[in-house]
C-alpha cells in the first residue's frame, strides 16, 4: 500500500485505518480471492444483497443523479445492493417544477439503471414539507385547491412509476419530536387526514406498490414513534391502505444507540405492518478514529441484527453507501464518515460488521 509522508493526527489515523483495513481484507480473503471464503462458487464474493437475500431481506442504497457519472461508484452501486432509492430525483421540486408540468427524467434515470442491474426501487417521496417547488410554497391555498394539487401530484407520479417501483414513501416526516403533527402546508391547510388521503390516492394510482410512512428519530420507542404507532393503528382500523413504516435511522455516535429498536420494530410487526430501515447512516464528530469506527461498525451490526430478528422488517437501505457522496458534511459541519464505505470507496469496519451480522463470515 502506498504511504504518503504527510504527518499529523489525521494522517496517522489514516495509516492506522489503512492497516486495519488491509488486515480485514486479508481476513475475508479479498486479496486471495474472496469467492472461496464467501462460498459463492462462481468466483464472485457474496454481496450484502446476496447475504440479505438468504434471510429474505434486501440490502439497498440511496443514490443521486449527479453521482452516476462516477463509474467506480456506479459499479459498486450496481453490484452490492438489490434495492435503490433516489435521494432527490423523485421529490416534488424535481418532478413537478411548474404546476402541472412534470419532469420524470431524474427518477427515470435511476429506475432504468436499477432495472438494468436487476434491482428494485424504494421510491421517495410523494408528500414532504421540504424540497417543494416554489410555485407551491410561494402562495396561500384554500383547502379545496391544495387537495386538488396534492391529488394530481400523487396520481401523476405514482401512475408514472406504476409497476416499476417496489414501494413508495407516501408521506415523509409528518410528526414533530414530541409526537404532535408537524406544522406543514399540508397539515395546516388540510388537517391530519391529508395522510389518509395521500395513501388512498397512491394506492389507486399504483395498487401493487407497498405504501409507507417514513420518518427520522423513530428508531426507539418514544413520543414520536408512539405517534406513528397510534396513527398506523387508526389507519389500519379505518381500512386505509398502509403497508409499512420506514425508520430512517440517521444515527449519530454522540447521541447514543436506540436500544429499543428491536422492540419498536416488533410492535409495528404485530400491528400487521412491514418495517424497513430506510436511510441508515451513523455519523460522528470528525476526525474519525479507530475507536469511533469500531463503535459505528457495532451499531451497523446491531441494526442489521435487529432487522433480522423481526420477521416483518423487510430490509435495510443506507443513505448512499460511500462517504464520498454522503449528505452529512454539508448539513452537519464537522461531522461525517457516516457510511460503510469511505471516500475512496474502500469498505470500512462497518461494512465488515454488516457482512458478519448477515452471516457472511
Ligand atoms: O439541485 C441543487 C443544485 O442546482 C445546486 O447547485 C446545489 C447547490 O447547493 O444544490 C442542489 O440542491 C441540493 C439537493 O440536495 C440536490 O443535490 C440541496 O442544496 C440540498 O439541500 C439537498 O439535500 C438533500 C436533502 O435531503 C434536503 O433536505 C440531500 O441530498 C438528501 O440526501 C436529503 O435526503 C433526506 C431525505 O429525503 C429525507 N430524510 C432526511 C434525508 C437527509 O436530509
Amino acid at each position: 500500500m502506498h504511504v504518503t509522508t504527510r504527518t499529523g493526527t489525521r494522517s496517522r489515523t489514516r495509516l492506522r485505518l489503512a492497516g486495519a483495513l488491509a488486515a480485514a481484507l486479508v481476513a475475508v480473503g479479498v486479496a486471495a480471492g474472496p469467492a472461496a471464503q464467501a462460498g459463492e462458487g462462481h468466483g464472485k464474493p457474496a454481496t450484502l444483497a446476496d447475504l440479505a437475500e438468504r434471510h429474505g431481506r434486501y440490502f439497498g442504497s440511496a443514490t443521486d443523479n449527479p453521482e452516476l457519472t462516477d463509474s467506480a461508484y456506479t459499479a459498486l452501486l450496481g453490484s452490492e445492493f438489490d434495492m435503490i432509492t433516489p435521494g432527490n430525483g423523485m421529490k416534488w421540486y424535481a418532478t413537478e417544477p411548474r404546476q402541472g408540468v412534470f419532469d420524470w427524467s431524474q427518477g427515470d434515470e435511476i429506475v432504468n439503471l436499477a432495472r438494468k442491474n436487476h434491482q428494485r426501487v424504494r421510491a421517495h417521496t410523494l408528500v414532504w414539507h421540504s424540497q417543494l417547488p416554489g410555485w407551491l410554497t410561494d402562495r396561500e391555498w384554500t383547502a379545496g385547491e391544495l387537495r386538488a394539487v396534492l391529488k394530481k401530484h400523487i396520481f401523476a407520479e405514482a401512475r408514472h412509476y406504476r409497476g416499476k417501483v417496489y414501494s413508495w414513501d407516501v408521506v415523509n416526516e409528518a410528526f414533530n419530536e414530541d409526537g404532535t403533527y408537524r406544522d406543514t402546508v399540508f397539515y395546516r391547510t388540510l388537517g391530519p387526514d391529508y395522510i389518509a388521503d395521500a395513501l388512498r390516492w397512491a394506492h389507486q394510482a399504483d395498487p401493487h406498490a407497498k405504501l409507507y410512512l417514513n420518518d427520522y428519530n423513530i428508531e426507539a420507542v418514544g413520543p414520536k414513534s408512539d405517534a406513528y404507532f397510534a396513527l398506523a393503528k387508526d389507519l389500519k382500523a379505518r381500512g386505509v391502505p398502509l403497508d409499512g413504516i420506514g425508520l430512517q435511522a440517521h444515527l449519530a455516535l454522540q447521541y447514543g444507540y436506540p436500544t429499543t429498536l428491536e422492540d419498536n420494530l416488533r410492535r409495528f410487526s404485530r400491528l400487521g405492518l412491514d418495517t424497513a430501515l430506510t436511510e441508515v447512516d451513523v455519523r460522528m464528530l470528525l476526525p474519525a478514529d479507530e475507536a469511533k469506527l469500531a463503535t459505528q461498525a457495532q451499531w451497523y451490526a446491531d441494526m442489521t441484527k435487529a432487522c433480522l430478528a423481526v420477521r416483518r422488517c423487510v430490509g435495510i437501505t443506507v443513505w448512499d453507501y460511500t462517504d464520498k457522496y454522503s449528505w452529512i458534511p454539508a448539513f452537519f459541519p464537522g461531522q461525517g464518515a457516516a457510511l460503510p464505505w469511505d471516500e475512496q470507496l474502500a469498505p470500512k469496519p462497518a461494512y465488515f460488521a454488516i457482512q458478519e451480522a448477515l452471516g457472511g463470515r
